[in-house]
């Protein structure tokens, strides 16, 4: 589905990261994986290779203008182009409600969550406005992009802001090729699916328990939708912001 294409996925030390890049390298791609967390970037890079997939690794964090600048340059340097990104790192920050919330808790979750989607992909978009050649460019929100959700304020506003700056630049950029769009997760079993259920012990079973097919989602149910909207059998396919969720946001 990806074969031949130059793909950066931020995030990717872990979690729906590592699932779209052991699945972008397995379609074909050549993927530079970027994290802060560098061992997690380690054990992706290995299960890729394991695969017979094609990649590079750099420590990067998003919040940086002068990281992710370095992040595409070094993406264009190892494989001649840039075709695709999935700007994916996140955080949850404290789970709070909002009278309880820290104005340092809102910039952090702000900052790597919105901030750092903008920093990628107005790199991204140089990159292939300079090459003149197609691009696909895609982010992770969430189904918190789509809807309020009790004790995450800043996780909310940050995730509704990756679903505007998605939809605006999708529309800025449609006629010279680059298509964007974003993914909306519902509940996937990752770290941070962990991290907030061990505020909530219940948490787990609450949140699958408001999907309409009564289960979490896996990484890979992620990645899947990714790098079809990174491929282009999603060729008439912009400014979407696409739930992957088991049916969370369709209903009561
Ligand atoms: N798990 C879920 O239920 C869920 C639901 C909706 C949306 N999401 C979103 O999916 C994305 C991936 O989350 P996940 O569930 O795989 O969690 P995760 O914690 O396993 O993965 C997030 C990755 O982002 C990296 N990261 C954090 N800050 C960074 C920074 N400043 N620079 C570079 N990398 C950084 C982390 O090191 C980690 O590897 C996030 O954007 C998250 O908000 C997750």
């Amino acid at each position: 589905m990806l074969q031949g294409k130059r793909i950066l996925i931020t995030g990717a030390g872990g979690g729906i990261g590592q699932a779209a890049a052991v699945l972008a390298a397995a379609e074909g791609a050549q993927v530079m994986i970027a994290d802060v967390n560098k061992a997690g970037l380690e054990e992706t890079l290995e299960t890729m290779k394991a695969a017979g997939g094609n990649g590079q690794m750099r420590v990067t964090n998003v919040t940086s203008e002068s990281d992710v600048e370095g992040l595409v340059a070094d993406t264009i340097a190892a494989f001649d182009g840039l075709d695709g990104a999935y700007n994916n790192a996140g955080i949850e920050g404290d789970w709070a409600k909002t009278a309880e919330s820290s104005l340092d808790n809102f910039n952090r979750v702000v900052s790597v969550n919105q901030t750092g989607v903008f920093l990628c992909m107005r790199a991204e978009i140089q990159a292939m406005l300079k090459a003149g050649t197609p691009g696909a460019i895609v982010n992770t929100a969430s189904i918190a992009g789509l809807a309020g959700a009790q004790y995450m304020p800043a996780y909310v506003a940050s995730k509704h802001g990756v679903v505007g700056l998605t939809a605006s630049a999708a529309m800025e950029y449609a006629r010279k090729g680059i298509r964007i769009n974003c993914v909306c997760p519902g509940p996937i079993e990752t770290r941070m699916l962990s991290s907030l259920a061990s505020n909530h012990p219940r948490a787990g079973d609450a949140l699958s328990a408001s999907t309409a097919m009564k289960r979490l989602g896996q990484p890979v149910e992620i990645a899947q939708a990714a790098c079809w909207l990174l491929s282009d059998r999603a060729s008439y396919v912009t400014g979407v912001a696409l739930p992957v969720d088991g049916g969370m946001i369709a209903g009561p």
